[in-house]
């Protein structure tokens, strides 16, 4: 099974390269799977309901969100009803969506999982325990996983990472929106990568407008940060998996995009 999933999607830019790559690379990368977190979707914060539909309908298995899940409060009614979004799953149990889905693919049942880290992050519920209890819901519906680790820092996501060695077929990182260069499978046969990058605007502050966010940085003026506009790329993480849902590799995917 080759999975490629993508880092958060950041406003227009990155969102409109989606969009625009997907089916192509679909083809390109003979995928049985594309996955996206779409959390900054919308303007840099959140994911709006006809955005989900435009991401489903261009090629995307399936999205996960992280912080912002709830950011445009349109997207709760979508995330109550579809099977192929998740909130995360250290989320409290009555907030709106899923804690995971199982997807179709020509490869067989992919689960796909997402987690929040703790550290530097609002709390949650304990990440192991609530992904213990997904995979258990999950059982033997999916021998492949894959899970969005959605952290700050590279501690968090390296223990969950090996917490999950050999439970599943991939740890993936997203929040930070840079791409690390530690893409590896553990010994158990987990394919893991601290952060795979975002998808948008790279000469950015983690995708918003540079002059924006030294201002405010600087003199703690509020102001909105606007979604930057230039050097648009996909970053994300290629895994091929072996039918028993160990990974057989993983490398870094980037490709700029001319919008
Ligand atoms: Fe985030
Ligand atoms: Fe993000």
């Amino acid at each position: 099974m080759r999975i490629l999933f993508l880092g958060d999607i950041v406003g227009k830019p990155g969102y409109t390269a989606v969009v625009q790559q997907a089916q192509a690379l679909r083809a390109e990368l003979k995928l049985d799977a594309l996955i996206v977190n779409a959390e900054n979707a919308s303007d840099g914060s959140g994911l709006m309901p006809r955005q989900f539909k435009r991401l489903t309908d261009a090629g995307v298995d399936a999205v996960t969100l992280g912080d912002h899940i709830y950011r445009c409060k349109e997207i709760i009614a979508t995330l109550k009803k579809t099977n192929r979004m998740v909130k995360p799953a250290n989320y409290p149990a009555d907030a709106a969506g899923r804690a995971w889905v199982v997807i179709d693919t020509p490869k067989g049942p992919l689960g796909v999982i997402s987690v929040m880290g703790r550290v530097y992050m609002r709390p949650v519920d304990c990440p192991f325990d609530a992904v213990d209890r997904a995979l258990e819901e999950i059982g033997d519906s999916a021998k492949h996983i894959l899970v969005d680790v959605h952290a700050e820092a590279t501690s968090d996501k390296q223990v969950i990472g090996r917490y999950l060695d050999g439970k599943v077929t991939a740890v993936l990182g997203t929040h930070t929106h840079v791409p690390t260069a530690d893409a590896c499978i553990f010994p158990g046969g987990t394919a893991f990568q601290c952060d795979v990058g975002m998808c948008g605007p790279y000469d950015s502050i983690i995708g918003r407008d540079i002059k924006r966010v030294m201002l405010a940085t600087r003199t703690f003026e509020p102001c909105h940060f606007h979604v930057a506009t230039r050097d648009v790329r996909l970053c994300g993480a290629i895994v091929e998996a072996k039918e028993n849902g160990k990974a057989k590799s993983i490398e870094r995917f980037e490709l700029k995009v001319e919008l």
